[in-house]
């Protein structure tokens, strides 16, 4: 018998990694407006007590550096009780801090912090909410990925960082297939966010002449839409990857 259940649906706990701004605000706004209970996550905690403080107590902040194993290896205990059954984990924090340059024009460290972040960041928060979904025999797991991985010019450690992102979804959703777990990747093109000025070390305006290159850009809430619509879908399908990019 086929089973019909959405992985969001009124009351589902979701955590969202990277929530202080961008894809990870809008989509963590999407999720409780839908009547999630929403945990955000990210560094710069000021920016989540504001959410919690506009959004009510479906959201709660959470303080989570992904590079940081010891912090990320605690979360599930360092959330109140009743928050700890995690239904879905949106995978999405990251960067690209001194990229867009050729491989020989940037330091190791900087590939290294981009990779770490992406990647193994990526990893660990799965590995720490996983168990439970698969004991659970319920969650669902999305991971940002990108048109990067697939579009192999100029920005070699982001790329390979999303290409690892490409190549675990589909490890993930294999390994966790009849297991009541489904892995989605998405895979966004240029999206407007703060992500181009943190590229540049915050350069505002550099990060708004990155966007201006481009006919058209992908706002963050056109991503948190696609995740809605991954997480609607009833449970015997999974919307394996979505892949979007500007019309013109
Ligand atoms: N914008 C694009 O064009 C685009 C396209 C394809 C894919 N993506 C992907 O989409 C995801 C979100 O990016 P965005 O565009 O929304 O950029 P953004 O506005 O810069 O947001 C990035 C988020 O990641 C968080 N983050 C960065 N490092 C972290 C760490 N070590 N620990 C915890 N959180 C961390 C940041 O929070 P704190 O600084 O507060 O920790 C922030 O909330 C990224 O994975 C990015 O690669 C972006």
């Amino acid at each position: 018998m086929n089973d019909r259940t959405a992985s969001l649906h009124p009351g589902a706990i979701a955590l969202v990694t990277g929530a202080s701004s961008g894809i990870g605000e809008a989509t963590a706004r999407r999720l409780s407006e839908r009547g999630a209970r929403v945990i955000c996550a990210a560094r710069r905690v000021d920016r989540l007590q504001a959410l919690v403080a506009a959004w009510g107590d479906r959201v709660i902040a959470l303080p989570l550096d992904v590079d940081r194993a010891d912090d990320v290896a605690g979360l599930i205990d360092r959330l109140p009780a009743d928050w700890r059954a995690i239904d879905i984990l949106v995978n999405n924090a990251g960067h690209d801090i001194h990229g867009r340059r050729r491989f020989v024009n940037g330091t190791i460290a900087d590939w290294a912090a981009i990779v770490e972040t992406n990647t193994v960041g990526l990893m660990r928060v799965a590995h720490a909410v996983l168990p439970g979904m698969l004991q659970r025999g319920r969650g669902h797991v999305v991971n940002i990925g990108s048109s990067s991985a697939f579009n192999l010019l100029g920005d070699s450690a982001y790329i390979a960082s999303k290409a690892a992102v490409h190549g675990l979804s589909q490890a993930w959703r294999s390994e966790t297939l009849g297991k009541g777990v489904r892995v989605t990747e998405v895979i966004p093109g240029p999206v407007r966010t703060e992500f181009a000025a943190t590229r540049l070390d915050g350069d505002a305006a550099g990060g708004e002449a990155f966007y201006k290159q481009f006919k058209a850009v992908i706002e963050a809430d056109d991503v948190a839409r696609a995740i809605v619509y991954a997480l609607e879908q009833p449970g015997y399908m999974t919307v394996t990857e979505l892949a979007m990019m500007p019309s013109a």
